[in-house]
């Protein structure tokens, strides 16, 4: 048994793979509905994690909850002390191109950040990091026609955001989406000489305003979670 600040778990119930959602109650219901003999493997602070067998390949799902800080603390306790090799970040976005229509499902490419994650984490000043082109590239093959390019990941939620026109501007022009988690993923990845890459569900749309149904909106997360987990049996 290991255990770190945040997780309690046995490192051979962890998979090589991992697929993160940020809520923990989204990694139940991925077991739940695709795991065949899951087990419930780390519950510290409800950060719920199961591992079990998709089409016979054994695969850990961990919620990573919300934004840069909890996406770090557990991306990197996964890298580092259980052998964790490949992580698919699967979350919901926010859409600034008037190009991704609410529930597209958007494969990032790389994220870019205004924030200082780097700089705190590593020293050194950077602003955008790609995804794994390996694993980008195993999506791609089997979804010729997936949205994909550069997201911006924020600190802030941003409809909250206190003046939104003053940061959208500050922002690259060629930006698909916005969430809260890539950066950190991608980052610390990199350094760790890890893979790591994100899909995202528009659950937002600063362009369009209608609303969506719940099962609309649960089947398309249905098509972000069997693209994760179809690729995950591709890898090694
Ligand atoms: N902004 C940031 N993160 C998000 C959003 C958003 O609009 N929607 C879902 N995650």
């Amino acid at each position: 048994m290991i255990e770190t600040p945040h997780i309690k778990c046995n490192k051979e119930d962890i998979s090589k793979i991992v697929l993160m959602p940020g809520d923990p109650l989204r990694a139940k219901f991925i077991a739940q509905t695709y795991l065949k003999d899951y087990k419930l493997v780390n519950s510290v602070r409800n950060m719920l994690a199961y591992t079990g067998f998709y089409k016979g390949k054994k695969i850990t799902v961990f919620s990573s909850g919300m934004g840069m800080a909890s996406m770090g603390i557990y991306c990197y306790e996964l890298y580092k002390f259980f052998d964790v090799k490949y992580i698919i970040r699967i979350g919901s976005c926010g859409s600034t191109d008037k190009d991704v229509k609410l529930l597209d499902t958007i494969l990032s490419t790389s994220s870019y950040t205004e924030t200082n994650f780097s700089y705190t984490y590593s020293s050194v000043n950077v602003n955008e990091v790609n995804s794994s082109e390996y694993l980008n590239n195993i999506i791609i093959n089997k979804n010729k026609n997936i949205k994909r390019g550069k997201t911006v990941c924020s600190m802030v939620f941003d409809a909250y955001i206190d003046n939104q026109d003053e940061y959208n501007k500050r922002l690259p022009q060629n930006v698909l989406a916005v969430e809260m988690e890539a950066f950190a993923l991608f980052y610390i990845a990199k350094l760790l000489n890890k893979e790591a890459t994100c899909l995202l569900t528009v659950s937002d749309s600063l362009h369009d305003k209608k609303q969506i149904s719940s099962s609309d909106r649960q089947l398309k997360l249905k098509e972000m979670i069997e693209i994760a987990l179809e690729a995950s049996l591709e890898v090694e």
